[in-house]
Protein backbone atom coordinates (compact mmCIF):
# COMPACT_ATOMS: atom_id res chain seq x y z
CA UNK A 1 0.00 0.00 0.00
CA UNK A 2 1.54 3.46 -0.68
CA UNK A 3 3.02 5.60 1.86
CA UNK A 4 1.74 8.84 3.86
CA UNK A 5 0.44 11.38 2.13
CA UNK A 6 3.87 13.97 2.05
CA UNK A 7 5.53 16.93 0.87
CA UNK A 8 8.98 15.75 0.73
CA UNK A 9 11.24 18.75 0.29
CA UNK A 10 14.58 18.20 -1.10
CA UNK A 11 17.17 20.49 -0.13
CA UNK A 12 20.16 20.10 -2.06
CA UNK A 13 17.91 18.81 -4.51
CA UNK A 14 20.75 19.61 -7.32
CA UNK A 15 23.79 18.24 -6.01
CA UNK A 16 25.86 14.82 -6.12
CA UNK A 17 23.40 12.95 -3.78
CA UNK A 18 19.63 13.76 -4.81
CA UNK A 19 21.14 12.82 -8.38
CA UNK A 20 22.92 9.75 -7.83
CA UNK A 21 20.77 8.47 -5.32
CA UNK A 22 17.71 9.74 -3.77
CA UNK A 23 15.90 10.50 -7.14
CA UNK A 24 16.71 7.57 -8.43
CA UNK A 25 15.67 6.11 -5.49
CA UNK A 26 12.50 8.02 -5.60
CA UNK A 27 11.75 7.00 -9.33
CA UNK A 28 11.82 3.50 -8.12
CA UNK A 29 8.98 3.97 -5.36
CA UNK A 30 7.01 5.31 -7.40
CA UNK A 31 7.48 2.91 -10.00
CA UNK A 32 6.43 0.18 -7.25
CA UNK A 33 3.12 2.19 -6.14
CA UNK A 34 4.58 3.20 -2.82
CA UNK A 35 4.44 6.58 -2.94
CA UNK A 36 1.26 8.43 -2.35
CA UNK A 37 -0.93 9.61 -5.58
CA UNK A 38 -1.15 13.31 -3.93
CA UNK A 39 2.18 12.96 -2.91
CA UNK A 40 5.22 15.91 -4.12
CA UNK A 41 8.71 15.99 -4.37
CA UNK A 42 9.73 19.43 -4.15
CA UNK A 43 13.15 20.02 -4.62
CA UNK A 44 15.13 23.10 -3.55
CA UNK A 45 18.51 24.43 -4.53
CA UNK A 46 20.04 28.17 -5.02
CA UNK A 47 19.61 28.13 -9.01
CA UNK A 48 16.48 29.85 -10.17
CA UNK A 49 14.61 27.36 -12.59
CA UNK A 50 10.96 26.57 -13.67
CA UNK A 51 9.30 23.43 -12.26
CA UNK A 52 10.00 22.16 -15.83
CA UNK A 53 13.04 23.05 -15.68
CA UNK A 54 13.72 21.14 -12.86
CA UNK A 55 11.90 17.93 -13.91
CA UNK A 56 13.77 17.96 -16.71
CA UNK A 57 17.60 17.64 -14.90
CA UNK A 58 15.89 15.09 -12.63
CA UNK A 59 15.11 13.23 -16.00
CA UNK A 60 18.82 13.65 -17.31
CA UNK A 61 19.84 12.16 -13.51
CA UNK A 62 17.66 9.44 -13.95
CA UNK A 63 19.03 8.25 -17.44
CA UNK A 64 22.34 8.43 -15.75
CA UNK A 65 21.67 6.94 -12.38
CA UNK A 66 19.34 4.15 -12.98
CA UNK A 67 21.57 1.47 -14.39
CA UNK A 68 19.92 -1.76 -14.79
CA UNK A 69 17.16 -0.59 -16.63
CA UNK A 70 15.00 1.65 -19.17
CA UNK A 71 13.39 4.66 -17.38
CA UNK A 72 9.52 3.05 -18.01
CA UNK A 73 7.67 5.83 -19.69
CA UNK A 74 4.13 5.69 -18.00
CA UNK A 75 6.25 6.16 -14.74
CA UNK A 76 8.23 8.92 -15.37
CA UNK A 77 4.72 10.47 -16.48
CA UNK A 78 3.55 9.78 -13.30
CA UNK A 79 6.92 10.70 -11.39
CA UNK A 80 7.08 14.29 -13.36
CA UNK A 81 3.92 15.05 -12.06
CA UNK A 82 5.00 14.82 -8.75
CA UNK A 83 8.36 16.97 -8.88
CA UNK A 84 8.28 21.21 -8.37
CA UNK A 85 10.73 23.20 -7.22
CA UNK A 86 11.73 26.18 -5.02
CA UNK A 87 14.76 28.09 -5.93
CA UNK A 88 16.25 29.81 -2.55
CA UNK A 89 19.02 31.11 -1.59
CA UNK A 90 19.18 28.82 2.21
CA UNK A 91 21.05 31.73 3.78
CA UNK A 92 18.44 34.06 3.32
CA UNK A 93 15.25 34.03 5.84
CA UNK A 94 13.30 35.98 4.20
CA UNK A 95 13.57 33.97 1.08
CA UNK A 96 11.89 30.78 2.84
CA UNK A 97 8.44 32.60 2.54
CA UNK A 98 8.74 31.21 -0.96
CA UNK A 99 8.55 27.69 0.31
CA UNK A 100 5.96 28.46 2.60
CA UNK A 101 3.61 29.31 -0.22
CA UNK A 102 4.51 25.80 -1.83
CA UNK A 103 4.05 23.68 0.98
CA UNK A 104 0.18 22.23 2.32
CA UNK A 105 0.93 20.91 5.79
CA UNK A 106 -2.02 20.78 6.40
CA UNK A 107 -3.14 17.91 3.55
CA UNK A 108 0.57 16.85 2.95
CA UNK A 109 3.13 15.79 6.45
CA UNK A 110 6.47 17.79 5.38
CA UNK A 111 9.46 16.03 5.00
CA UNK A 112 12.65 18.27 5.13
CA UNK A 113 15.42 16.14 3.91
CA UNK A 114 18.99 17.80 4.01
CA UNK A 115 20.84 16.30 1.17
CA UNK A 116 23.52 19.66 1.67
CA UNK A 117 26.82 20.03 3.16
CA UNK A 118 26.14 19.78 7.11
CA UNK A 119 27.00 23.49 7.40
CA UNK A 120 23.94 24.38 6.03
CA UNK A 121 22.16 22.46 8.84
CA UNK A 122 21.60 25.14 11.55
CA UNK A 123 20.51 27.75 8.35
CA UNK A 124 17.77 25.32 7.15
CA UNK A 125 16.11 24.98 10.70
CA UNK A 126 16.29 28.69 11.33
CA UNK A 127 14.30 29.28 7.65
CA UNK A 128 11.61 26.51 8.38
CA UNK A 129 11.39 27.91 11.97
CA UNK A 130 10.59 31.12 10.38
CA UNK A 131 8.10 29.92 8.34
CA UNK A 132 7.03 28.27 11.52
CA UNK A 133 7.67 24.44 9.17
CA UNK A 134 9.30 23.05 12.76
CA UNK A 135 6.01 21.58 14.45
CA UNK A 136 5.07 17.64 13.75
CA UNK A 137 4.17 16.26 11.79
CA UNK A 138 7.59 17.80 10.25
CA UNK A 139 10.08 16.21 9.96
CA UNK A 140 13.64 16.36 9.36
CA UNK A 141 16.32 13.74 7.53
CA UNK A 142 19.80 14.67 8.19
CA UNK A 143 22.48 13.18 5.95
CA UNK A 144 25.96 12.21 6.89
CA UNK A 145 28.81 13.72 8.12
CA UNK A 146 27.29 14.73 11.17
CA UNK A 147 29.76 16.72 12.72
CA UNK A 148 33.73 15.88 12.34
CA UNK A 149 34.17 15.01 16.16
CA UNK A 150 31.80 15.15 19.36
CA UNK A 151 31.89 19.03 19.99
CA UNK A 152 30.48 19.92 15.81
CA UNK A 153 28.30 17.06 16.45
CA UNK A 154 27.01 18.04 19.31
CA UNK A 155 26.30 21.69 18.09
CA UNK A 156 24.76 20.23 15.41
CA UNK A 157 22.13 18.44 17.03
CA UNK A 158 21.50 21.69 19.68
CA UNK A 159 20.79 23.73 17.21
CA UNK A 160 18.52 21.03 15.38
CA UNK A 161 17.01 20.25 18.67
CA UNK A 162 16.18 24.00 19.41
CA UNK A 163 13.51 23.53 16.45
CA UNK A 164 12.51 19.91 16.45
CA UNK A 165 11.91 17.19 19.01
CA UNK A 166 14.23 13.90 18.68
CA UNK A 167 11.01 12.33 17.63
CA UNK A 168 11.04 14.72 14.16
CA UNK A 169 14.30 13.45 13.52
CA UNK A 170 16.08 11.27 11.01
CA UNK A 171 19.33 10.75 11.12
CA UNK A 172 20.41 8.87 7.95
CA UNK A 173 23.10 5.82 7.99
CA UNK A 174 22.47 4.22 4.82
CA UNK A 175 24.07 1.03 5.73
CA UNK A 176 20.88 0.87 7.84
CA UNK A 177 18.83 0.53 4.77
CA UNK A 178 20.75 -2.24 3.23
CA UNK A 179 18.43 -5.11 2.85
CA UNK A 180 20.90 -8.02 4.24
CA UNK A 181 22.19 -5.15 7.50
CA UNK A 182 18.35 -5.56 8.12
CA UNK A 183 18.23 -9.50 7.79
CA UNK A 184 20.83 -9.27 10.99
CA UNK A 185 18.04 -8.87 12.97
CA UNK A 186 16.09 -11.66 11.18
CA UNK A 187 19.21 -14.06 11.42
CA UNK A 188 19.67 -13.18 15.00
CA UNK A 189 16.18 -12.48 16.72
CA UNK A 190 14.29 -15.55 14.20
CA UNK A 191 16.46 -18.07 14.45
CA UNK A 192 17.36 -20.56 17.74
CA UNK A 193 19.67 -21.92 16.51
CA UNK A 194 21.65 -18.65 15.87
CA UNK A 195 20.30 -17.26 19.09
CA UNK A 196 21.09 -19.72 21.65
CA UNK A 197 24.89 -19.50 20.61
CA UNK A 198 25.10 -15.85 20.19
CA UNK A 199 27.71 -15.11 22.99
CA UNK A 200 31.14 -15.68 24.81
CA UNK A 201 30.78 -19.27 25.30
CA UNK A 202 30.63 -20.34 21.89
CA UNK A 203 31.99 -17.15 19.96
CA UNK A 204 35.54 -17.21 19.94
CA UNK A 205 35.68 -13.87 18.06
CA UNK A 206 33.77 -11.89 15.60
CA UNK A 207 35.21 -10.22 12.43
CA UNK A 208 33.59 -7.26 10.69
CA UNK A 209 34.93 -6.10 7.13
CA UNK A 210 34.13 -2.92 5.00
CA UNK A 211 36.80 -3.45 1.84
CA UNK A 212 36.15 -1.13 -1.00
CA UNK A 213 37.79 -1.14 -4.45
CA UNK A 214 37.56 2.23 -5.30
CA UNK A 215 40.13 5.19 -3.63
CA UNK A 216 38.74 8.80 -2.72
CA UNK A 217 36.54 9.03 -5.99
CA UNK A 218 37.50 12.81 -6.85
CA UNK A 219 36.53 14.20 -3.49
CA UNK A 220 40.03 14.11 -1.94
CA UNK A 221 39.53 17.58 -0.17
CA UNK A 222 36.80 16.24 1.68
CA UNK A 223 38.27 12.55 2.16
CA UNK A 224 41.67 14.05 3.43
CA UNK A 225 39.87 16.28 6.18
CA UNK A 226 37.83 13.17 7.37
CA UNK A 227 40.06 10.01 6.63
CA UNK A 228 38.28 6.43 7.53
CA UNK A 229 38.23 6.42 10.90
CA UNK A 230 35.67 8.94 10.69
CA UNK A 231 34.21 8.45 6.74
CA UNK A 232 33.75 4.55 7.89
CA UNK A 233 33.94 3.33 11.07
CA UNK A 234 32.01 6.18 13.18
CA UNK A 235 28.92 5.46 11.32
CA UNK A 236 28.77 2.39 8.83
CA UNK A 237 30.93 0.04 11.00
CA UNK A 238 29.79 0.90 14.11
CA UNK A 239 26.22 0.57 13.51
CA UNK A 240 27.01 -2.75 12.29
CA UNK A 241 28.58 -3.67 15.19
CA UNK A 242 25.86 -2.72 17.51
CA UNK A 243 23.21 -4.91 15.29
CA UNK A 244 25.42 -7.87 15.54
CA UNK A 245 25.99 -7.72 19.34
CA UNK A 246 22.97 -5.97 20.83
CA UNK A 247 20.94 -7.85 23.45
CA UNK A 248 17.53 -8.48 21.85
CA UNK A 249 15.06 -5.55 21.61
CA UNK A 250 12.00 -6.21 23.07
CA UNK A 251 10.07 -5.45 20.32
CA UNK A 252 10.70 -4.31 16.18
CA UNK A 253 10.11 -0.99 16.91
CA UNK A 254 12.72 2.32 17.16
CA UNK A 255 12.42 2.87 20.68
CA UNK A 256 13.55 -0.77 21.66
CA UNK A 257 16.07 -1.29 19.03
CA UNK A 258 17.95 2.14 19.53
CA UNK A 259 18.21 1.90 23.32
CA UNK A 260 20.19 -1.57 22.57
CA UNK A 261 21.80 -0.52 20.16
CA UNK A 262 23.19 2.54 22.38
CA UNK A 263 24.14 -0.13 24.97
CA UNK A 264 26.09 -1.54 22.70
CA UNK A 265 28.26 1.79 22.20
CA UNK A 266 28.36 2.46 25.56
CA UNK A 267 29.91 -0.48 26.52
CA UNK A 268 33.02 -0.24 23.89
CA UNK A 269 36.32 -0.22 25.86
CA UNK A 270 37.67 3.01 25.15
CA UNK A 271 40.82 2.71 23.08
CA UNK A 272 43.49 5.07 24.41
CA UNK A 273 47.38 5.59 24.67
CA UNK A 274 47.93 2.08 27.02
CA UNK A 275 46.35 0.48 24.41
CA UNK A 276 46.26 1.91 20.47
CA UNK A 277 49.66 0.58 19.23
CA UNK A 278 48.64 -3.04 19.86
CA UNK A 279 44.96 -2.52 19.12
CA UNK A 280 45.04 -0.13 15.74
CA UNK A 281 46.49 0.39 12.61
CA UNK A 282 46.46 2.76 10.60
CA UNK A 283 47.54 3.06 6.62
CA UNK A 284 47.37 4.63 3.57
CA UNK A 285 47.19 3.05 -0.06
CA UNK A 286 50.21 3.39 -2.18
CA UNK A 287 49.95 2.76 -6.04
CA UNK A 288 49.55 -0.39 -7.00
CA UNK A 289 46.79 -2.60 -8.94
CA UNK A 290 43.65 -3.38 -8.41
CA UNK A 291 42.32 -6.25 -10.83
CA UNK A 292 44.82 -5.79 -14.16
CA UNK A 293 44.59 -1.98 -13.88
CA UNK A 294 47.27 0.52 -12.18
CA UNK A 295 46.48 2.94 -10.07
CA UNK A 296 47.68 5.96 -8.33
CA UNK A 297 48.58 5.87 -4.73
CA UNK A 298 46.90 8.46 -2.36
CA UNK A 299 49.15 11.34 -2.65
CA UNK A 300 49.05 11.03 -6.36
CA UNK A 301 45.35 11.26 -6.65
CA UNK A 302 43.68 14.38 -8.06
CA UNK A 303 43.38 17.43 -5.80
CA UNK A 304 46.15 15.81 -3.62
CA UNK A 305 47.85 18.73 -2.12
CA UNK A 306 51.07 18.87 0.48
CA UNK A 307 51.78 16.14 2.59
CA UNK A 308 48.83 13.61 4.23
CA UNK A 309 48.29 11.24 7.29
CA UNK A 310 45.27 10.94 6.67
CA UNK A 311 44.21 7.05 6.93
CA UNK A 312 42.55 5.23 4.18
CA UNK A 313 42.88 2.06 5.97
CA UNK A 314 41.82 1.24 9.80
CA UNK A 315 41.99 -1.99 11.39
CA UNK A 316 40.64 -2.30 15.06
CA UNK A 317 40.25 -4.49 17.55
CA UNK A 318 37.51 -3.77 20.02
CA UNK A 319 36.29 -5.04 23.04
CA UNK A 320 32.70 -4.74 24.24
CA UNK A 321 32.66 -4.87 27.65
CA UNK A 322 29.89 -6.38 29.03
CA UNK A 323 28.38 -10.08 29.97
CA UNK A 324 27.50 -11.18 26.82
CA UNK A 325 30.68 -10.58 24.98
CA UNK A 326 33.30 -11.01 27.96
CA UNK A 327 36.56 -11.63 26.10
CA UNK A 328 35.57 -11.99 22.85
CA UNK A 329 37.07 -9.73 20.65
CA UNK A 330 35.40 -7.83 17.52
CA UNK A 331 38.05 -7.17 14.89
CA UNK A 332 37.51 -4.63 12.53
CA UNK A 333 38.87 -3.47 9.19
CA UNK A 334 37.87 -0.96 6.29
CA UNK A 335 39.84 0.29 3.48
CA UNK A 336 39.87 2.07 -0.17
CA UNK A 337 41.62 0.38 -3.11
CA UNK A 338 41.65 -2.83 -1.36
CA UNK A 339 41.30 -6.22 -4.03
CA UNK A 340 37.51 -6.00 -3.70
CA UNK A 341 34.58 -4.64 -2.75
CA UNK A 342 33.10 -6.91 -0.08
CA UNK A 343 31.44 -6.00 3.44
CA UNK A 344 31.32 -8.68 5.37
CA UNK A 345 30.87 -10.27 9.07
CA UNK A 346 32.47 -13.11 10.08
CA UNK A 347 31.22 -15.14 13.49
CA UNK A 348 33.83 -18.10 14.11
CA UNK A 349 32.87 -20.26 17.14
CA UNK A 350 35.22 -21.64 19.81
CA UNK A 351 37.11 -24.73 19.17
CA UNK A 352 35.48 -28.39 19.61
CA UNK A 353 37.11 -29.36 23.17
CA UNK A 354 38.10 -32.82 22.15
CA UNK A 355 39.19 -34.13 18.86
CA UNK A 356 38.47 -37.35 18.36
CA UNK A 357 39.32 -37.13 14.79
CA UNK A 358 43.05 -36.65 15.33
CA UNK A 359 44.29 -39.54 13.57
CA UNK A 360 43.26 -37.71 10.35
CA UNK A 361 43.40 -34.09 11.70
CA UNK A 362 45.55 -32.54 14.20
CA UNK A 363 43.14 -29.86 14.49
CA UNK A 364 39.80 -29.27 13.44
CA UNK A 365 39.17 -25.72 11.97
CA UNK A 366 36.38 -23.80 13.61
CA UNK A 367 33.20 -23.58 12.45
CA UNK A 368 32.29 -19.95 11.04
CA UNK A 369 29.35 -18.09 9.55
CA UNK A 370 29.72 -15.37 7.60
CA UNK A 371 27.68 -13.09 6.95
CA UNK A 372 27.97 -11.05 3.15
CA UNK A 373 26.50 -8.11 3.48
CA UNK A 374 27.79 -6.98 -0.36
CA UNK A 375 27.58 -7.73 -2.91
CA UNK A 376 27.03 -11.30 -3.40
CA UNK A 377 24.46 -11.00 -0.71
CA UNK A 378 24.11 -14.34 1.40
CA UNK A 379 24.70 -16.45 4.32
CA UNK A 380 27.51 -19.08 4.70
CA UNK A 381 28.40 -21.79 7.24
CA UNK A 382 32.13 -23.30 7.38
CA UNK A 383 31.57 -26.91 8.64
CA UNK A 384 33.48 -30.08 8.73
CA UNK A 385 31.82 -32.97 6.95
CA UNK A 386 32.75 -37.05 6.21
CA UNK A 387 34.44 -37.42 2.53
CA UNK A 388 32.55 -40.56 1.34
CA UNK A 389 34.50 -43.55 1.16
CA UNK A 390 34.98 -46.84 2.51
CA UNK A 391 38.76 -46.05 3.62
CA UNK A 392 39.69 -47.37 7.29
CA UNK A 393 40.50 -43.93 8.24
CA UNK A 394 37.83 -41.46 8.20
CA UNK A 395 38.77 -38.58 6.16
CA UNK A 396 37.00 -35.24 6.65
CA UNK A 397 36.46 -31.87 4.84
CA UNK A 398 35.43 -28.24 5.41
CA UNK A 399 32.63 -27.34 3.60
CA UNK A 400 29.98 -24.58 2.93
CA UNK A 401 26.72 -24.00 3.59
CA UNK A 402 25.80 -21.38 1.22
CA UNK A 403 23.00 -19.56 1.06
CA UNK A 404 22.46 -16.91 -1.67
CA UNK A 405 19.98 -14.24 -1.19
CA UNK A 406 20.23 -13.85 -5.82
CA UNK A 407 19.20 -18.03 -5.35
CA UNK A 408 16.83 -18.28 -2.88
CA UNK A 409 14.73 -15.32 -3.91
CA UNK A 410 15.44 -15.37 -7.20
CA UNK A 411 13.03 -12.81 -8.60
CA UNK A 412 13.24 -10.18 -5.66
CA UNK A 413 15.08 -7.27 -6.44
CA UNK A 414 17.42 -5.80 -4.15
CA UNK A 415 16.25 -2.62 -3.34
CA UNK A 416 19.14 -0.13 -2.69
CA UNK A 417 19.19 1.47 0.66
CA UNK A 418 17.60 4.48 0.06
CA UNK A 419 14.28 3.29 -1.02
CA UNK A 420 14.11 1.73 1.84
CA UNK A 421 15.22 4.88 3.77
CA UNK A 422 13.08 7.18 2.16
CA UNK A 423 9.93 4.85 2.93
CA UNK A 424 10.49 5.00 6.64
CA UNK A 425 11.10 8.30 6.75
CA UNK A 426 7.74 8.92 4.92
CA UNK A 427 6.07 6.42 7.10
CA UNK A 428 7.12 8.13 10.24
CA UNK A 429 9.20 5.16 11.44
CA UNK A 430 12.14 5.90 13.19
CA UNK A 431 13.84 2.48 13.57
CA UNK A 432 16.31 2.53 10.86
CA UNK A 433 18.12 5.85 12.03
CA UNK A 434 20.11 7.02 14.18
CA UNK A 435 19.37 8.53 17.85
CA UNK A 436 21.23 11.36 18.78
CA UNK A 437 22.88 10.19 21.74
CA UNK A 438 23.95 7.10 19.87
CA UNK A 439 25.72 9.13 17.24
CA UNK A 440 27.26 11.34 20.32
CA UNK A 441 28.28 8.06 21.80
CA UNK A 442 30.18 6.47 18.79
CA UNK A 443 32.05 10.24 18.36
CA UNK A 444 33.14 9.86 21.64
CA UNK A 445 34.37 6.69 21.29
CA UNK A 446 36.52 7.70 17.91
CA UNK A 447 37.73 10.91 19.44
CA UNK A 448 39.50 8.87 21.86
CA UNK A 449 40.58 6.89 19.06
CA UNK A 450 42.16 9.77 17.13
CA UNK A 451 43.42 11.62 20.13
CA UNK A 452 45.92 8.35 21.04
CA UNK A 453 46.69 8.30 17.78
CA UNK A 454 47.74 12.17 17.61
CA UNK A 455 49.80 11.38 20.99
CA UNK A 456 51.50 8.75 18.79
CA UNK A 457 52.69 10.85 15.97
CA UNK A 458 52.84 7.57 14.12
CA UNK A 459 52.36 8.31 10.27
CA UNK A 460 49.79 5.46 8.77
CA UNK A 461 51.72 2.31 7.24
CA UNK A 462 52.20 2.29 3.44
CA UNK A 463 50.47 -0.49 1.95
CA UNK A 464 50.14 -1.15 -2.41
CA UNK A 465 46.66 -0.65 -3.68
CA UNK A 466 45.23 -3.70 -4.71
CA UNK A 467 45.96 -5.65 -1.14
CA UNK A 468 44.34 -5.94 2.57
CA UNK A 469 46.08 -3.30 3.68
CA UNK A 470 49.43 -2.55 6.15
CA UNK A 471 51.24 -5.77 6.86
CA UNK A 472 50.46 -4.77 10.48
CA UNK A 473 46.81 -5.83 9.78
CA UNK A 474 47.74 -9.25 9.42
CA UNK A 475 49.65 -8.69 12.90
CA UNK A 476 46.45 -7.77 14.45
CA UNK A 477 45.34 -10.67 14.11
CA UNK A 478 48.60 -13.03 14.24
CA UNK A 479 49.13 -11.70 18.03
CA UNK A 480 46.01 -13.44 19.30
CA UNK A 481 46.86 -16.50 17.15
CA UNK A 482 44.42 -15.33 14.81
CA UNK A 483 43.70 -14.25 11.31
CA UNK A 484 41.55 -12.92 8.69
CA UNK A 485 39.03 -14.80 7.10
CA UNK A 486 40.65 -14.18 3.58
CA UNK A 487 44.04 -15.63 4.44
CA UNK A 488 42.50 -18.82 6.02
C1 LIG B 1 29.97 6.52 2.40
C2 LIG B 1 31.40 6.98 2.47
O1 LIG B 1 29.29 6.88 3.57
O2 LIG B 1 29.94 5.11 2.25
C3 LIG B 1 32.16 6.55 1.23
O3 LIG B 1 31.45 8.39 2.57
C4 LIG B 1 32.02 5.05 1.01
O4 LIG B 1 33.53 6.90 1.31
C5 LIG B 1 30.55 4.64 1.08
O5 LIG B 1 32.56 4.75 -0.24
C6 LIG B 1 30.41 3.14 1.05
O6 LIG B 1 29.06 2.80 0.90
P1 LIG B 1 28.60 1.46 0.22
O7 LIG B 1 27.12 1.46 0.31
O8 LIG B 1 29.10 1.49 -1.20
O9 LIG B 1 29.24 0.35 0.99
Amino acid sequence: TAAECCDLILFGSLGDLARRKLLPALYQLEKAELLHAESRIIGVARDAMSAEDFRERVQQSLKEFVTKEQIDNEVWQRFAKKLHYCGLDLADLEAYDDLAQLVTPNQRAPICYFATPPSLFPVICDGLASIKLNQAPTRVVLEKPLGHDLASCCKINQHVARYFDESQVYRIDHYLGKETVLNLLALRFANSIFSDQWNHNTIDHIQITAAEQVGVEGRWGYYDDAGQLRDMVQNHLLQVLSLIAMEPPTRLDAESIREEKLKVLKSLRPITQANVNEDTVRGQYAAGFVGENRVPGYMEEEGAVGKSSTETFVGLKVHIDNWRWSGVPFYLRTGKRMPQKRTEVVITFKPQPHNIFHETLNQLPPNRLIIRLQPDEGVEIQMMNKVPGLGKRMQLKPTTLDLSFYETFENKRIADAYERLLLEAIEGNQYLFVHREEVEHAWRWIDGIRSAWTQLEKAPKPYAAGTWGPVASVTLMAQDGREWDDES
